[in-house]
């Protein structure tokens, strides 16, 4: 079972529409995946055609048979869940408590037997992330071709270290562009600045910049599957395929 970590330093990169989208290319290629919502904005459930008012989510049922919902896409999913500002208080502390809940909980489910379960962040620090680290075999750290992505990745990495640096079962980091614009001179000097800065750790393809992403979420489908054949779909499947071609053995 693969654990893979949508993380980043910066907020609004895309790893909410990625992580719904990567488990959708996962499902087309056979593999049983469970996407958890690690982020109490709760917004996951927009990119899976789910009525919010029908689940309870992870903060009340833990992450737990009970708690896995079908999704339309065959993604079996946890949302975070609607909670109040006591029952989140209570919750973060519960999770800054117990380091390793998100972890052992996964492993707990090992009945289901998944290939890939998912795990969506909030950007930055914070005990979301820590609990994700924990508990990944691999994290992908979403980024945007622009300098304020770049200046977060020393911060951004050695979180990862710290979290992962002791676990033998821990495979690596890796970063993805996404929104990558068409035509700026910018961007493609950016992209190619982290390209020579981390070699071996860009993934090899950038999710481009496509206007389809909005409109999917607008109608609350993945992309994959609003429009199969459109820029940004066709670069998720490019990642899709390197993510299992690397990954599995
Ligand atoms: N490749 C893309 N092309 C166009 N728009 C995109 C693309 N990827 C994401 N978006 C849009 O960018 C916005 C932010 O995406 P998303 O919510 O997935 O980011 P996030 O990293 O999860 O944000 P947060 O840090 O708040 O959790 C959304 O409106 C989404 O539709
Ligand atoms: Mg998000």
């Amino acid at each position: 079972m693969q654990i893979i970590a949508f993380i980043s330093g910066k907020g609004g990169v895309g790893k909410t529409t990625l992580a719904a989208n990567m488990a959708v290319a996962l499902v087309q290629r056979k593999k049983k995946v469970l996407l958890i919502d690690l982020d109490p904005q709760n917004a996951q459930k927009h990119h899976l055609s789910m009525d919010p008012d029908e689940i309870a989510g992870l903060v009340r049922e833990g992450i737990a048979p009970t708690s896995i919902f079908e999704s339309p896409f065959e993604v079996s999913f946890i949302p975070f869940g609607r909670v109040t500002d006591a029952e989140l208080q209570a919750f973060e502390t519960h999770l800054r408590q117990d380091t390793d809940w998100v972890a052992a909980s996964i492993h707990s489910l090992d009945a289901f037997v998944f290939d890939y379960v998912l795990l969506d962040t909030p950007p930055g620090p914070s005990v979301y992330l820590h609990q994700a680290l924990t508990a990944a075999t691999h994290a992908i750290v979403v980024l945007l071709a622009d300098a304020a992505s770049f200046a977060t990745i020393g911060h951004i990495s050695s979180l990862v270290h710290q979290c992962t640096h002791d676990r033998p079962n821990f495979s690596g980091m890796h970063m993805l562009i996404n929104q990558m614009p068409l035509h700026s001179k910018l961007g493609h000097q950016v992209q190619s600045a982290l390209y020579s800065h981390y070699p071996g750790q860009m993934i090899p393809a950038s999710v481009h910049r496509d206007p389809r992403v909005s409109q999917a979420l607008a109608f609350e489908r993945p992309v994959l599957q609003y429009e199969p054949g459109c820029k940004a779909s066709l670069d998720i499947q490019y990642v899709a395929d390197w993510l299992v071609n690397g990954l599995e053995p």
